[in-house]
């Protein structure tokens, strides 16, 4: 399938098996959440996507958050499960824009990894900039250590540094990169670069804060910025309603509503 950056896949996990209870270092509080049974399918973004003759392989980062995702980590190799996608609205970068910043926070970064990789795939001639952000150096949702030689060059994150993007690091705590907020750091490279606004755009996924936050910084600069937002998703397909994002009318105080699975989850901010 031809994967959008930003769409996602409804995963039906309710005949995966549970891990054994030491298999899989589930917090105390999580344990009986996890245990649950599951009605619902799931969604989840993708990482990376590549084609290889009739066969798709996508690359899929979780976090174990409870029953869904507990099941996940019992999943291995020729294993099968019923998935449905690509489904809603990713982003679209529109012609003539020449940097695209993507700004992450938390688990946030599977769609902009996925970005990363269809902007660079081609040669589209866009710079594309990395800043991702977490409460601690330990929450950034990349594997391996941060290495400290490319850290002083830009390249810090071996998930964007593979696509040769450039990769900046905020943690709340200072643990690792910019110390502070991402929004804070975006603040600071903006007013350092000396890039016309009209030729950047911002590709944000990440907590509901902080895409406020993107999104009030860019409308400031007059940048254009797209969001990627999360609900709680039933149908994924525009039927139940249950994933209302309320929106703003361009040029009005009205207010409306869309439903994240079918006009997002990206929408213009
Ligand atoms: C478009 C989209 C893409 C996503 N992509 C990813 C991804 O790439 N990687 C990833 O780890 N997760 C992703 N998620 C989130 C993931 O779908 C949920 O965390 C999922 O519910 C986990 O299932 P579970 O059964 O393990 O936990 P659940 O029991 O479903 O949820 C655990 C806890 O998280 C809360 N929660 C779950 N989903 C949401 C939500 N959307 N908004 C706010 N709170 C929520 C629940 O209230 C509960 O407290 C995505 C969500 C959306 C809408
Ligand atoms: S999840 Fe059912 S309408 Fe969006």
């Amino acid at each position: 399938a031809n994967f959008q950056p930003g769409q996602f896949a409804q995963f039906d996990l309710s005949k995966t098996a549970l891990p054994s209870p030491d298999a899989v270092p589930v917090p105390e509080e999580l344990r009986d959440a996890c245990s649950r049974k599951i009605l619902l399918r799931r969604p989840f973004s993708f990482a990376e996507v590549t084609p290889d003759g009739d066969k798709t392989f996508a690359e899929l980062l979780y976090c174990v958050v409870g029953p869904a995702t507990v099941r996940m980590t019992t999943l291995s190799a020729g294993d099968r499960i019923d998935v449905i996608g690509p489904l809603g609205r990713g982003y679209r970068i529109p012609e003539g824009k020449k940097t695209v910043l993507l700004l992450g926070g938390g688990m946030g970064t599977p769609p902009l990894q996925h970005l990363a990789q269809s902007l660079t795939a081609r040669d589209t001639g866009i710079n594309v900039v990395s800043l991702s952000g977490a409460k601690t150096a330990e929450a950034l949702p990349f594997e391996g250590r941060l290495d400290e030689i490319s850290q002083t060059l830009g390249f810090s994150v071996p998930e964007f540094a593979k696509y040769g993007i450039e990769s900046l690091i905020a943690t709340d705590d200072g643990s690792a990169g910019y110390h502070g907020l991402v929004t804070d750091c975006l603040a600071e490279w903006l007013e350092k670069t000396d890039l016309a606004f009209d030729n950047i755009i911002i590709c944000a996924c990440g907590p509901e804060p902080m895409l406020a936050g993107v999104a009030q910084i860019a409308a400031e600069k007059n940048i254009d910025c797209q969001v990627c937002m999360e609900r709680r998703m039933a149908c994924g397909i525009g039927l139940c309603q249950s994933c209302a994002v309320e929106c703003k009318v361009a040029g009005s105080n009205e207010t409306i509503y869309k439903m994240c699975c079918q006009d997002g989850p990206v929408f213009d901010a």
